[in-house]
């Protein structure tokens, strides 16, 4: 086989049958854009997926401002690095490992999908898939059994974001002996040498997881990015509240949206309050008592309107303004 001119660098795989046709032109450096050359940064940027994702990202995620300005901010560097390589300039990746901190359901989770897309938009990511796990995904029970569990993960998420969820629990500060340091070991490996295929984000509650850092130096300065998801408003919540009941087709009236932004208000000052998730589980108990509603009465019949809208009385039965606030710890 001839080896491509001035690709000397890419070595074929032993065994990877009919590799002849795998070093192709690709792998030639592409001849640099002369020095006083300019790039239409319009047609780079139309060139990637940038702005459908960004558009995406404003249009169905409600408020999170500082988020979504960071991820901006990471798309545009990006975007320089890309132009900055057709001139021949230096392209050293951008290390990209985050954390994300935040209440439960602040959209944390949400976000990292978005953000697996957008670099695999840009080129920085080859599959831009999300692997999402936990502690025990990560760390065996016995001896032995954790750096097989770590590296089969980690073998999935190449080319994508592994998002660990609750990342605090991977390290017991007072137990030498836990198994999570040596799955953390691991990571800051791969976090270190392979950061040009895999991008790490860590996720959980801010307090827990600045003493994470603490304890964890070498994972602290491996993160570039440590963005914080603020608690939503009531004002923000009922915004989701539409979108959520906007994506299943039902209507929420204007009454409706009063009587749920008093539930809100009710319902965050109680135990367990999950932010957008809870006006997930809002909606669906009001799409139980809606349909209950509907096929209660005999010989009832119904208008579409009627089975798209949610009224007042489907969110007021909610436990929310009956039982008092220390009782009404759950959903409902
Ligand atoms: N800003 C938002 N706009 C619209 N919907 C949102 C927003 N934030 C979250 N959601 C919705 O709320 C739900 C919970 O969000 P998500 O799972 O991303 O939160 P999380 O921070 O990962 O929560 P947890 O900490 O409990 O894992 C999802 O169904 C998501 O679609
Ligand atoms: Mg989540």
């Amino acid at each position: 086989m001839t080896a491509p001119a001035g690709g000397g660098f890419t070595m074929p795989r032993p065994g990877a049958g009919g590799s002849e046709q795998a070093v192709s032109a690709e792998d030639d450096p592409p001849v640099p854009l002369a020095d006083d050359a300019v790039l239409d940064v319009d047609e780079v940027r139309r060139e990637s997926d940038v702005d459908a994702v960004l558009e995406r990202l404003d249009a169905e995620l409600v408020g999170l401002v500082p988020v979504k300005t960071r991820i901006r901010e990471i798309a545009a560097l990006l975007l320089v690095d890309r132009m900055r390589t057709r001139f021949g300039l230096s392209s050293s990746r951008p290390a990209l490992h985050m954390s994300f901190t935040g209440s439960p359901g602040t959209g944390k989770t949400t976000v990292a999908l978005r953000m697996a897309e957008l670099l695999r938009g840009l080129g920085y990511l080859r599959r831009g898939h999300l692997v999402s796990v936990t502690r025990d995904d990560l760390v065996g029970q016995y001896i032995g059994h954790t750096a097989p569990k770590t590296k089969e993960v980690l073998k999935r998420a190449m080319g994508g974001v592994l998002f660990i969820d609750e990342a605090y629990y991977l390290y017991k500060e007072d137990n030498e002996r836990d198994y999570g340091a040596e799955s953390v070991e691991i990571l800051l490996q791969i976090m270190e040498n392979q950061r040009d295929d895999l991008v790490v984000i860590l996720a959980g509650y801010k307090d827990r997881m600045d003493d994470f850092f603490r304890s964890n130096p070498g994972m602290s300065s491996r993160i570039a990015h440590h963005i914080d998801f603020p608690d939503y408003t009531v004002e923000e919540l009922a915004a989701i509240a539409g979108l959520i009941a906007a994506e299943h087709e039902y209507v929420l009236p204007e009454d409706t949206v009063r009587v749920l932004r008093d539930y809100l208000d009710k319902r965050m000052r109680q135990p367990r309050f999950a932010n957008a998730r809870s006006v997930r589980n809002a909606i669906e108990r009001a799409r139980l008592r809606q349909a209950n509603r509907l096929v209660s009465e005999p010989g009832a019949s119904v208008t579409k309107q009627q089975l798209q809208t949610l009224e007042p009385a489907d969110f007021l039965a909610s436990r929310v303004f009956t039982d008092p606030p220390e009782e009404a710890d759950a959903e409902g």
